[in-house]
């Protein structure tokens, strides 16, 4: 599929990989809309664009009203959308006795529940473009599920599971729907497990690396993507060895105080 001359909407525009996701589209004459609560972020992202061909929306996507107003601005401003790229969402760290509610929710709201909400307000758009496509980012960690990450982890399972059902259920509408799982990147969000990158081995791609694999990938016509890098090669093992992944982990938790 090629990103050029297509309406797409990124959602958490405003920094870390969707900025980068919508530095990387702001050319071949791609119509942008940039998504996230903080208008000055997205404005600082407006700047950076290649090229001046989008318009910024403040909106929290977990509230309905919100959402109400991202359909209604983008049908006004653009009278249109090819794709939707489901980038926005928080990570919170910690062991389940110690996580709040607040970010228990927030999480399975902003990563999952929202998502799947946005999805079925823009269907009625969607299917009117000749190309339509979903983009879900999720994450390795909804492959491999990591101790400390677990709501996270559900989260980004769940997002994974929802891309692989509406792929089959949309493809009679022409829809392609895209699941995309970096791997620890140096973004904001990254600072919030900072403490765990050393004692779990991860090494972090920047949002750049990560958002030209993602726009390459869609466009040599990949549905799933994933890095190029050893975390490939443990996916397989989580698939066919888990005991294997179960040992591994525990080692490294053994004496982690967080
Ligand atoms: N960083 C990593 O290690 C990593 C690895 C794999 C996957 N990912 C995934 O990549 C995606 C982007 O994360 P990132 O690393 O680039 O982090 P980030 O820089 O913190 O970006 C997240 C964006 O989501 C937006 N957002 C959060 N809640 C929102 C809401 N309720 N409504 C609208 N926008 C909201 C934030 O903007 P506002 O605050 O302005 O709303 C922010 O711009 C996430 O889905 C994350 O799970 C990250």
């Amino acid at each position: 599929m090629q990103l050029k001359n297509k309406k797409i909407l990124i959602t958490g525009a405003g920094s870390g990989i969707g900025r980068a996701i919508a530095i990387e589209l702001s050319s071949h004459n791609n119509q942008l809309i940039l998504c996230g609560r903080n208008l000055e972020k997205l404005n600082e992202t407006q700047n950076l664009l290649k090229q001046q061909n989008a318009f910024c929306c403040a909106v929290d996507i977990q509230s309905s009203q919100d959402r109400q107003l991202l359909v209604q601005q983008v049908s006004d401003e653009l009278g249109g959308l090819d794709v939707l790229i489901n980038n926005a969402g928080v990570v919170h760290v910690g062991s389940l006795q110690e996580i709040s509610d607040h970010d228990i929710e927030q999480m399975m709201r902003t990563n999952l529940i929202a998502p799947i909400q946005l999805i079925r307000d823009f269907l009625p758009l969607l299917s009117q473009s000749k190309a339509p496509a979903l983009v879900n980012v999720g994450s390795m960690f909804g492959d491999i599920a990591y101790p400390l990450f677990s709501i996270y982890s559900a989260t980004k399972f769940g997002l994974r599971g929802l891309s692989d059902a509406l792929r089959r259920e949309l493809s009679s509408q022409n829809i392609k729907v895209i699941y995309a799982a970096p791997r620890a990147t140096k973004t904001g969000a990254s600072s919030s497990f900072e403490k765990l990158i050393k004692p779990f081995g991860m090494a972090l791609d920047t949002p750049e690396v990560v958002a030209r694999h993602i726009v390459t990938s869609i466009e040599r016509g990949k549905t799933s993507i994933y890095p190029k890098t050893k975390e490939h090669f443990f996916l397989y093992v989580q698939r066919l060895f888990p005991k294997l992944v179960d040992q591994n982990v525990r080692k490294k938790i053994k004496n982690l105080k967080v």
